[in-house]
Order: C-alpha cells, then structure tokens, then sequence
C-alpha cells in the first residue's frame, strides 16, 4: 500500500494531464530527455501498471528526463491530439501506445516531418517503417499460441470454448486471437462456440459472459485477451452458479496480481504473461535515439505462463 502510495505521489508530480488542463508550453531548452507520452486509457489493472512504470522513472530520474503525459481516455482522437501537441512543444522523442492498429499515418508523417523520433509502446499500428523507430513490446500471436495450447491441455482436446475479445482494432487483440485460433485448430474436438469484444475491461467482460451464460447450457473454458476481462466473466460465472477453474476452464493473457488470486482460490486456470513493466527500456531507448544511436525494429519482452498449480508460491514474487 505504502508503495504504490508512493508511486501516485509521484506520478501526480511528473505528468503532464494534456487532458487535465496541464501545460502546453514549449519545452524548455535544456540537457533534459524530453518525452511525450500517449497512453490509452486506464482500461486495465496492466495498463495501470505500464503507466506506473514509465511514471515512476521519469519521476526517479527528475534531474535528466522530463515526461509529458496523455491519458487519452480510450479515445484515438485523443491521442492524436497528444501526439500533435507533443510536436508542437518540440518533445525529444514521442511514445505512443495506439489504442488500434490503423488511422495513425497522418500524425506520424507530421512527427517525421518535425524529426521526432516515435516509439511504439506495447501495442503496434499499421504505418511505413519510416514512421516509427521502435516497437518495444510483446509477441501478441506467440501469447495467443501459448493460450490455446494451455486451453487443449486443460480441456484434454474437447469441448465448448468461447472468447473474450479486446478492443476491437487493437493489435493486442487482432494477434492474439489470430494465435489463439490457429492453434486451437490442433484440437479439431474443441469448438470455439462465442466471440464478442469486452474492450478489455473487467465490467464488459462481466456483460460478455453474462449473455454467453445465458446462449449457451455446455461452455467447457473460456479465453480472454486479457486478465481483466476474464476476472469479470469469473464474477458472472459464480452469479450463474457455475465453478470457474473447475466447471469452465480459464485462460487469460496478462499476469496481473488478481489472476493470480483467483488461480489460488482456485476460480481460474492460465495466465500467459504480458510485461506492462516496459519504462526502464523504453527511456533507455528514448535516450539512444536522442543520441543519435541506432535501436532494434523490435525490442522483444520475454514472457512466462502461469498455472493454477503453482500460483500460491508465484502470487508474492509479482510486481504488478
Ligand atoms: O496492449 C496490451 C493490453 O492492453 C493488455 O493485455 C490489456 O490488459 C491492456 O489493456
């Protein structure tokens, strides 16, 4: 508690709040790393996470890093909105989480044309390789594969199946469903009965397994793209007096801390690993960029699975 009092104290210190009427000065001359940050929303306990991260060094490094932060509400317009206004201040290099993959080649040749170098962070969008200098985030298809074969092993390779879809248009969620289903084509005895979106967030995915409850009498498991959406479903299932983690299988993408109380609790199966702790690297490539140095397309994170079995002794080890 004491920590992340901590780190809300400093986060308020550092960000910006385009959209909380903060400063839209130039940034001042100076020796400073100065960063923009677009970030999506507060959909998830992950993105929460990711926020902290990058909040939380900027704010441990005040004397050479200088963070402006946009919290875009979900919204790409916002975040349009955010990437502009960093251009205009003159920011030394732009970060940019995109909501969805498409809609961003406008901003990003205007952030080309003012040299501002951009780094995706987390999730990918669809522009020239010249728009951007990296990605740094995960394989979203590899989580999705890795999610279907947990789902066939938990299953023994039959049943009911339906999914929990993240933002439609997201990369997040368009690759790992694409992974998710050509893997589960291993197991032709599995069918995927459902699909709907939940926006990645725990109320909607309540809403989506509510109504999945209500269409369908057998579901053997349930995926989710992420955590979130899938601790909601366990809410529903529970209301239906089903026995999630026994009765429906769960896999979910993520690994944040309440997944893995619901695996101890024995309410659900699978979490793949999802890093949202990507500050350190991305300020470091922020600062080579400014420097001049050349950084990978791809700044790949290394992720685990995580299973019901050993959930009590990996639940302290957790940062997020
Ligand atoms: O882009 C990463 C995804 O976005 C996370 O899986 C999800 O929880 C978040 O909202």
């Amino acid at each position: 508690m004491k920590k992340v009092l901590v780190a809300l104290l400093l986060v308020s210190v550092v960000c910006t709040g385009l959209f909380a009427g903060g400063s839209k000065d130039k940034a001042p001359a100076n020796e400073k790393l100065v960063v923009g940050f677009a970030q999506i929303g507060q959909e998830s306990g992950w993105r929460g996470a990711e926020t902290t991260s990058i909040t939380f060094y900027a704010a441990q490094n005040l004397d050479t890093i200088q963070l402006h932060f946009a919290d875009a509400q979900q919204k790409q317009e916002n975040q349009i909105k955010a990437v502009r206004s960093f251009i205009q201040m003159g920011v030394d290099v732009i970060g940019l989480a995109p909501v969805v993959e498409t809609g961003w080649e406008t901003v990003l040749k205007e952030a080309k044309e003012a040299g501002i170098p951009v780094i995706f962070v987390d999730r990918m969008a669809k522009v020239p390789e010249d728009y951007y200098a990296t990605f740094i985030g995960s394989d979203f298809i590899d989580e999705g594969e890795k999610a279907a074969k947990e789902m066939i092993r938990l299953l023994n390779g039959s049943g009911n199946v339906v999914m929990l879809e993240g933002t439609v248009g997201a990369s997040a969620a368009i690759d790992r469903q694409k992974g998710f289903l050509d893997a589960i084509a291993a197991a032709p005895g599995i069918k995927v009965i459902a699909r709907q979106s939940g926006d990645f967030t725990r109320s909607k995915g309540k809403e989506v397994m509510e109504s999945f409850l209500k269409s369908y009498p057998q579901i053997d498991g349930a995926y989710a793209d992420n955590d979130d959406m899938m601790l909601g479903a366990i809410e529903a299932m529970k209301e239906a007096g089903k026995k999630p983690g026994s009765q429906i299988k769960t896999v979910s993408v993520d690994g944040v801390m309440g997944i893995f109380e619901a695996m101890v609790a024995g309410e659900a199966n699978v979490t793949v690993e999802c890093n949202p702790l990507l500050g350190p690297q991305f300020f470091q490539a922020a600062a080579d960029l400014k420097a001049g140095k050349s950084v990978p397309k791809w700044i790949k994170s290394n992720e685990d699975v995580y299973r019901q079995e050993t959930a009590a002794a990996d639940l302290p080890t957790r940062l997020y």
